[in-house]
């Protein structure tokens, strides 16, 4: 029962072809859900922090509120700061306690995200953080229409192992087709898988990231726009293709969305049939059990995760 580094998990996936769930927080009941799902599956899990979250929740609050779950269940988390745009905000986060620290510097040319990334690993390193760093952007869904153009901006598998021997880094994420939010095709989705392959067998001892991995299951969307909402179009990453990525090195698979859904749609179906109830409790804990069920869900039958501590 601790709060760990990524390291013992990924090198353990790696070998056996399963990835860690990497699930968002923002409050109480998102950590209590992710956490009694991924105890109910007996798997090791990474609760993940953005710029977002801190903002909202204050960094604080999140930092006991993990310290809790530990206690409370024994299981082996490690908390990891999502997408850090720069060197301060991983500094407060290896300062604050967290055990893990992305730095996302996939905006910048080669040269300045790998130096900007070594200043992050030198300073963690010494800690005893580990850093997950990002080569190539994410696709918005916008660029989805020719597939050419949109490749463009994929990782390059000769880059990324330039990248990682220049850097150090613990993991990295690579674009290989998917992108944040909901909406992330309006065609046939589709995953590089062959350029997968080529930057696991030029690196195969780096654990691989895989952000924007959300499913957005079609019920979810249903249930959230048959209680009101309005999310027309939304298309997420097919299971088979997530399940089949983490053949190939994909270690690490970063999930905020299908959580997001499944807890707006559970507080909508519940306000909209209990238009008289006004207690938190009431639509916050069936909301909490919808995210438990969905992380069971992702651990289960899309990560291949469960029962591997
Ligand atoms: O990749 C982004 C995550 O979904 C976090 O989103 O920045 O709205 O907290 P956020
Ligand atoms: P989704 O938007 O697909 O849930 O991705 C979340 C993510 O990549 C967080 O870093
Ligand atoms: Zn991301």
């Amino acid at each position: 029962m601790a709060l760990v580094t990524t390291k013992e998990m990924f090198a353990k996936a790696l070998k056996n072809d399963y990835a860690i769930g990497a699930f968002n927080v923002n409050n109480m009941e998102i950590i209590q859900g992710i956490v009694a799902g991924a105890q109910a599956e007996n798997t090791s899990l990474i609760l993940q922090v953005s710029a977002g979250a801190r903002k909202y929740a204050n960094p604080t609050y999140l930092t006991k509120l993990v310290e809790a779950a530990i206690i409370d269940t024994g299981l082996d988390i490690a908390l990891h700061l999502d997408h850090g745009e720069d060197f301060e905000i991983c500094k407060q986060c290896v300062d604050g306690g967290f055990t893990s620290v992305m730095i996302d510097g996939s905006k910048y040319d080669l040269e300045e995200n790998i130096r900007l990334t070594k200043q992050v690993v030198e300073y963690a390193h010494d800690k005893g953080v580990v850093v997950e760093a990002e080569l190539g952007k994410l696709a918005g869904v916008e660029d989805n229409i020719k597939v050419d153009a949109r490749s463009a901006t994929f990782t390059d598998p000769e880059e990324a192992a330039y990248f990682v021997e220049k850097t150090g880094v613990d993991s990295l994420a690579i674009a290989i087709g998917t992108s944040h939010g909901a909406y992330k095709f309006k065609g046939e989705p589709y995953l590089d898988f062959e350029r997968l392959k080529k930057i696991h067998s030029l690196i195969p001892d780096t654990p691989l990231v895989l952000h924007g991995a959300s499913t957005v299951l079609p019920e979810f969307v249903k249930a959230c726009n048959d209680f009101g909402g309005d999310i027309p179009g939304a298309q997420g990453v097919p299971e088979e293709m997530i399940k089949e990525a983490t053949k190939y090195g994909i270690c690490k698979v970063n999930i905020d969305t299908d959580l997001r859904l499944a807890m707006t749609a559970s507080i909508r179906k519940y306000l909209a049939e209990n238009p008289a109830d006004f207690d938190p409790r009431k639509y916050l804990g069936p909301a909490r059990t919808a995210i438990q069920d969905m992380v069971q869900h992702k651990i289960k039958n899309v990560l291949n995760a469960s029962n591997i501590k």
